[in-house]
């Protein structure tokens, strides 16, 4: 085979090697797909201005995540159900992070359980939260995690419902049986059954709470000490409310423009939201990151870090533990690259003047 240059080819062996269904369910995102591609091109309408004659001759991207040191700004975003891309599935996404000294976010929805994340070895993790309707549930799973060495929940706000994935409609998407969700294994939430539209989007709507508002948010804090990220922020106005309401961190996300379609790529809401947040709390960025610049991009914009949920799933199904080992590889030898020709030694120095955006541009 010829060799693996860049994180993106991992999407077409991906789709060679997985059966229609889970390939479409991976790749998708709501509706016209408008946002989906929004996402990645608004990345090429930032252009450097690097700066020369400076010694680059020694990189550092190490960085530190709600105090835990990292060696790059790169993580993992939860992404669901990753035994359909690969039977090893999660362990492999633990193992694959852990090596690569970063973060990887497990999924409420994953097809291992937090025990099993943890039993794969030390590595630091978060946990993502869906918020069933039975708050016990809830309750008992993020004690699990806690239990099993998570370090922060990352609470998605953005899914009260499903975004409508018309292929997953057409395919009538399920999870296959031979499959469950471990994190619920046992109780009726750990089986999908097959609906006449998309399975996901029935069972969102049977399992997960509508309701959900930011007394939730508050909810959670009195019942775990961990930090808790609110994933899926995309306008000041809530960055704000984020921090009042006790977050110790904000991403800023889209959920891979798989909810609601013509939302802005997350790279153009991000300094927005890193404004409104004053510096207060760290703020994150996923969505679309498939290059060492876009790192550069979201992090000159003010990030602190930003995470990738594709290219895991994609290099996973293609080639394992070991394709997710590549694409964290190859993000940050594009990154550091990066670093060193824009003149940046250290994370930072990266600054808002090593980029234009053309929105910043004279209309
Ligand atoms: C997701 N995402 C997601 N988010 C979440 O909070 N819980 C989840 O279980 C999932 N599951 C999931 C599955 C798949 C297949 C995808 C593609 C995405 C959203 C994810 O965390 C992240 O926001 C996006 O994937 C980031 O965009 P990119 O990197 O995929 O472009």
């Amino acid at each position: 085979m010829e060799e693996i240059t860049n994180v993106m080819e991992y999407e077409e062996i991906a789709r060679r090697k997985l059966p229609k269904m889970v390939f479409d369910y991976y790749a998708s995102g709501a509706e016209d797909q408008w946002t989906l591609k929004e996402n990645r091109y608004a990345f090429s309408r930032i252009l450097f201005r690097p700066r020369i004659l400076i010694d680059v001759s020694k990189i550092d991207t190490t960085t530190s995540v709600l105090g835990f040191k990292i060696s790059m700004p790169i993580m993992i975003a939860p992404t669901a159900m990753q035994k359909m891309a690969h039977p090893e599935g999660e362990y492999a996404t633990a193992r694959a992070a852990s090596a690569a000294g970063t973060i990887m976010t497990l999924s409420s929805w994953a097809t291992s359980s937090v025990e099993e994340v943890a039993s794969t070895g030390p590595g630091i993790r978060f946990f993502q939260l869906y918020m069933c309707k039975d708050r016990n549930v809830v309750a008992q799973l993020v004690r699990r995690a806690e239990r099993a060495g998570f370090k922060a929940i990352a609470l998605t706000v953005d899914t009260p419902r499903l975004g409508r994935r018309e292929a997953d409609i057409k395919n009538r998407f399920t999870l296959p049986p031979f499959l469950t969700l471990k994190n619920f294994e046992g109780l009726d939430l750990g089986k999908m059954d097959k609906a006449d539209d998309s399975g996901l989007a029935s069972y969102v709507a049977g399992q997960i709470d509508r309701t959900l508002s930011w007394k939730d948010v508050k909810w959670l804090q009195t019942i775990t000490s961990l930090p808790i990220l609110v994933k899926g922020v995309l306008t000041a106005e809530d960055a704000r409310l984020a921090i009042q309401n006790g977050a110790a961190g904000i991403i800023v996300s889209n959920h891979g423009a798989r909810q609601l379609d013509y939302v802005p790529a997350t790279i153009m809401a991000l300094e927005e939201v890193v404004k409104a947040a004053q510096g207060r709390v760290p703020v994150f960025l996923d969505g679309g990151v498939r290059r060492g610049t876009d790192v550069f991009k979201a992090l000159a914009l003010g990030a602190s870090g930003i995470f990738i949920g594709r290219p895991v799933v994609f290099s996973l199904a293609a080639e394992g533990e070991a394709g997710i080992r590549k694409v964290l590889q190859m993000l940050r030898d594009e990154f550091e690259l990066t670093m060193a020709l824009n003149g940046c030694r250290s994370l930072r120095e990266i600054t808002r003047n090593h980029i234009v955006t053309d929105w910043d541009l004279p209309r």
